[in-house]
């Protein structure tokens, strides 16, 4: 289906309060829906932490960036050791009912065998955590038991009276929704935080999302179909709360690193889906503002998605 026929969709629907959650909803249908969702959020937050070396019997804290839909991430975070978890977003999107079913699936064979691979509790201990977990009742519950705290929507002011404490920051599929002034102060933020043996992994997906997999995929186009447009023309289609994404490659990334000093441990670049190819030439000239004139134009659609490890 042509993107613009989702694009006009999300559009309208983020004019209306209930928007994010409509926009949500056909994803839900699909039913290994909260199975799909518990086991992939679990594999991606033990897959970013294993890329770091941090001891959880210290009493540590980790912030996650982007909550959505899911509080999986934390409630895993919590599962591995943790002592206090951090989950902020720009709206407050968690439902306790959806939360409910996915938590279902934690002792899952497969979710279990990853949480006890990385954490400080024995399998026992963890079995019995998530026992107390699915028997909550209310979602400020599962955040006690968790010892979670969930701000959306934050401020970066808020974040500062933790500064002291955090001593690893996750994000996933979050950063390529945040525009470049806010991912400045993120990084500018990090710079100032992060101790050595503090970590930030964040896996950002680099491609057009209208190519998504779904109802409204346009598999016609490229994967990286959005970087033909202006800044004017993709605000105008894109611009919204429910269909933003930033247009940056990992390019800007490490040089957003490098600006603010940070040390890049390692960028894991992924190609996942076919290639349908661009052609530099049709590359639109705001896309390359963003971008040292001495890169090679080539290099921002070498990858689809990818994971950013930072340290000090
Ligand atoms: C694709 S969802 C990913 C959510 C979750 N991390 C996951 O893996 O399911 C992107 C999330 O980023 C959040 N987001 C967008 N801009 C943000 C910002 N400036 N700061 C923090 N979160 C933001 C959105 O509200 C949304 O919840």
């Amino acid at each position: 289906m042509n993107w613009k026929v989702k694009a006009l969709l999300q559009k309208t629907l983020s004019f209306t309060k209930l928007g994010d959650a409509l926009n949500h909803i056909p994803a839900t249908l699909n039913k290994n829906y909260h199975y799909n969702v518990a086991i992939y959020q679990t594999y991606e937050c033990i897959r970013k932490f294993s890329y770091c070396s941090i001891d959880l019997s210290k009493n540590k804290t980790a912030l996650d960036f982007g909550t959505g839909y899911s509080l999986i991430s934390s409630i895993v975070l919590s599962l591995l050791g943790f002592q206090k978890i951090i989950t902020v977003d720009i709206t407050k999107d968690i439902s306790f009912s959806t939360l409910k079913k996915q938590v279902h699936y934690l002792d899952h064979p497969e979710a279990l065998k990853l949480i006890v691979s990385k954490s400080i509790y024995t399998k026992k201990e963890i079995l019995e955590k998530i026992n107390t977990i699915k028997k909550a009742t209310r979602l400020e519950a599962v955040f006690n038991l968790g010892n979670i705290e969930y701000i959306a929507p934050y401020t970066f002011k808020t974040l500062y009276k933790y500064s002291k404490k955090i001593d690893y920051i996750a994000s996933q599929v979050v950063l390529e929704h945040v525009p470049r002034e806010i991912l400045e102060q993120l990084f500018k933020f990090k710079k100032e935080v992060l101790q050595k043996d503090q970590f930030c992994v964040h896996t950002i997906n680099f491609i057009d999302h209208f190519t998504n997999p779904g109802f409204f995929q346009d598999s016609s186009i490229s994967e990286f179909n959005f970087l033909k447009y202006s800044n004017k023309y993709w605000k105008f289609w894109a611009g919204n709360s429910i269909a933003y994404t930033n247009r940056l490659s990992y390019l800007y990334y490490l040089e957003l690193c490098k600006k603010e000093n940070l040390k890049v441990l390692d960028f894991i670049g992924e190609n996942y889906k076919e290639k349908i190819k661009l052609e530099v030439t049709q590359i639109h000239s705001d896309i390359l503002r963003n971008y040292n004139p001495k890169i090679n134009i080539e290099d921002i659609m070498k990858y689809q998605r990818g994971t950013l490890i930072i340290s000090k």
